[in-house]
């Protein structure tokens, strides 16, 4: 385990900004900054980082928390690793405690997995450098293609013997777990038998976001047409192939600096390119691209150049990309190859110089490239003129922004000499119809029954009550416990002390506060206090986030609005006891009246005359109940 005082050391030294900032594109907003959200598909930036607090909020998906917790939600790291790599990102060497020798940290699946991804990656790798096999199977392969030392070791490459349990032999010496290599889909388990996944290739390993190996793709090197090409890690708990692009970790900061991202078909263009020197450049690798990469590309930048291949699935390939990223709200170019020639191919033949001077004389923006592609199928010919129009226009009506339409409509009319009023008719057409299929949904939506809705309703606004204002006293409890207060019996003690001695039949619902509040009472015996930079401090991602939200809730006015408005903000804790104690009756009425609410259904379902009589004595004392409640609140209860 690591040390108590490295994560000191780790928290005194990470900036939320610096670490939010390799993963997101952040834009100064007075005090804080502002980011699209890395969490959801959202328009306008509703993701906050405050750099004076030391933490983030995103609004449109709730969640929020420190430095630690951002890598966790970001990269789906688990609390160890997030320590391990801010401790990199800083310079900080990790002091572990002493464990018995062998030890192999097993917290969770995750970190386990990863661990043995690592070891996997490792061992590929020393076999293509430290064998006679790899040397002169693997290793000469990839100098063949042209791959430096410099490119291999950048991108792990290794390699797997012809061997069926080289790995798993391998792992077994070193006291690797064998259930965690399946789970890693290292090992293949069939009845009685069971074999390494990859065997006979070369291995490209694929990192996450943040430099971890969560998979592997494998090419084939002999000429054997059983086989195919290349076999990829299945889907695992931290693999998920739609969500993760080939290259992203090597290239994030360059696509940042330079605005731009190509993206290939696959790992040796990427690699390929990188030699070349271009370096922000990502494949989606096996699949076709989905929404999540190009949000993922989205966290960096805005614009994409599409590079596939010359052929007829290449070119299909791109259409759909293309249109992809447009409804993603992306700009997008594209760049054609000759028949025949990929971008690895490609800068090989022009070598590093020429193939960027290409890449920076052939980038077109979509409608140039579609229009390119249908011209250069048939010449002046008009129905495929028509098509090709058609087939423009139907990507334009994909751009979320509609000025970006109109200038895309002019630029198209300018290009194929049409009339833009034309263009205009049949994109109006088009998103007509686009529009009425929303509507549709929508209409099906209130077929459901009114009742049903009403009925709901009234039972989420009652436990909502409840949960609102459970959540005001969890905001009152961490954020002024520890203040001292005058007792009933003008004796001073904390607020907390005094909250916890006025509401001893009181229990929680909601199960995060209730949690938040047994910690209140357990610390309390430990003469602590707990306050909202505690659970800041907790390795659970729900207090942590907790926290955040009372912290950045309510009360905080900024300052340009309390000058030009005048607004005086009432001081909570000039009237603190008295808050604290409305609060607590109100909590009781709250849950009283959800008491009395379920009492009179089952009433209404009571058949047996001693059971209804039962129920209605709950009743009258429910009710006498609330009735007191409520006086001492001064608000008025109807007795129904
Ligand atoms: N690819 C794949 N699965 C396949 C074939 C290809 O995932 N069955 C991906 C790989 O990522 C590969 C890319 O598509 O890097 C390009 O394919 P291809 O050119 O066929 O692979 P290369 O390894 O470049 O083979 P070759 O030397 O024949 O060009
Ligand atoms: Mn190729």
């Amino acid at each position: 385990m690591i040390n108590q005082a490295t994560i000191d050391e780790i928290k005194s030294r990470m900036d939320i900004y610096e670490v939010v900032n390799d993963f997101v594109r952040l834009k100064k907003s007075g005090s804080s900054y502002k980011a699209l959200s890395p969490f959801t598909n959202e328009k306008t930036p509703s993701f906050v980082v405050s750099p004076s607090k030391g933490i983030y909020k995103c609004f449109s998906s709730g969640k929020g928390g420190d430095s630690i917790s951002f890598l966790q939600e970001v990269d789906g790291l688990s609390y160890i690793e997030a320590l391990k790599y801010l401790a990199q990102k800083y310079g900080i060497t990790i002091e572990e405690d002493e464990m018995p020798d062998n030890f192999i940290e097993e917290q969770n699946l995750r970190e386990s997995l990863f661990i043995i991804l690592n070891f996997a990656k490792d061992y590929y790798k020393n076999n293509l450098h430290n064998s006679d096999e790899g040397k002169s199977i693997g290793l000469s392969y990839f100098k063949e293609r042209g791959f430096s030392e410099e490119t291999i070791d950048k991108f792990d490459l290794g390699y797997a013997f012809d061997q069926w349990d080289g790995l798993i032999k391998s792992a077994k010496e070193n006291g690797h777990n064998q259930d965690f290599l399946e789970q890693a889909g290292l090992k293949i388990v069939k009845e009685e038998k069971q074999y390494d996944r990859f065997r006979s290739r070369v291995i490209f390993p694929i990192h996450n976001i943040t430099g971890k190996v969560i998979a592997f793709g494998a090419r084939i090197l002999k000429n054997d047409k059983n086989q195919p090409k290349y076999i990829n890690s299945p889907e695992t708990d931290l693999y998920h192939k739609s969500n993760i692009l080939y290259g992203i970790f090597q290239a994030k900061n360059t696509i940042r600096n330079e605005d731009n991202c190509y993206l290939v078909e696959g790992y040796t263009d990427v690699i390929s390119l990188h030699q070349a020197g271009i370096h922000n450049v990502v494949a989606s690798s096996g699949t076709s691209l989905t929404d999540d990469q190009i949000k993922l590309i989205k966290r960096f930048s805005d614009n994409i150049t599409v590079l596939f291949d010359g052929d007829k699935a290449g070119l299909k390939a791109s259409m759909r990309g293309i249109d992809m990223i447009l409804e993603g709200g992306l700009n997008v170019k594209a760049v054609p190859f000759p028949e025949g020639e990929d971008p690895d191919s490609y800068s090989k033949s022009l070598g590093p110089e020429g193939f960027k001077q290409y890449l920076d004389d052939n980038a077109k923006d979509f409608i140039a490239f579609k229009a390119s592609v249908f011209i250069a199928e048939g010449k002046n010919d008009p129905i495929k003129k028509a098509e090709s129009i058609r087939e423009i226009v139907q990507s334009i009506s994909l751009i979320p922004d509609p000025i970006k339409r109109s200038v895309y409509l002019q630029e198209c009319s300018n290009l194929l000499n049409i009339e833009e009023t034309v263009l205009i008719n049949e994109l109006n057409k088009l998103l007509i119809n686009k529009r009425r299929d929303v509507v549709k949904k929508e209409e099906r939506a209130e077929l459901v029954p009114e009742a049903f809705i009403q009925e709901k309703d009234e039972k989420t606004d009652r436990s909502d009550a409840i949960y609102k204002q459970e959540r005001e006293s969890i905001r009152i409890l961490l954020n002024y416990g520890m203040e001292l207060i005058r007792g009933s019996e003008e004796q001073e003690l904390h607020l907390i002390e005094y909250f916890i001695s006025e509401s001893e039949d009181l229990e929680f619902e909601t199960p995060v506060y209730k949690r938040i509040f047994d910690l209140f009472k357990e610390k309390l015996i430990d003469g602590v206090i707990i306050d909202a930079n505690y659970l800041l401090d907790s390795v659970e991602t729900e207090l942590k986030s907790v926290a955040v939200d009372l912290m950045t809730e309510r009360y905080e006015l900024s300052p340009q609005w309390k000058d030009k408005y005048k607004i005086i903000v009432p001081n909570e804790k000039d009237v603190l006891k008295n808050a604290t104690y409305t609060n607590i009756l109100r909590l009781k009425l709250r849950i009283v009246q959800k008491l009395s609410h379920e009492n009179m259904d089952k009433l209404k379902a009571s058949k047996d005359e001693k059971e209804t009589n039962e129920i209605l004595m709950v009743q009258r004392n429910l009710k006498k109940y609330e009735v007191s409640i409520a006086e001492i609140l001064g608000i008025v209860v109807t007795s129904k």
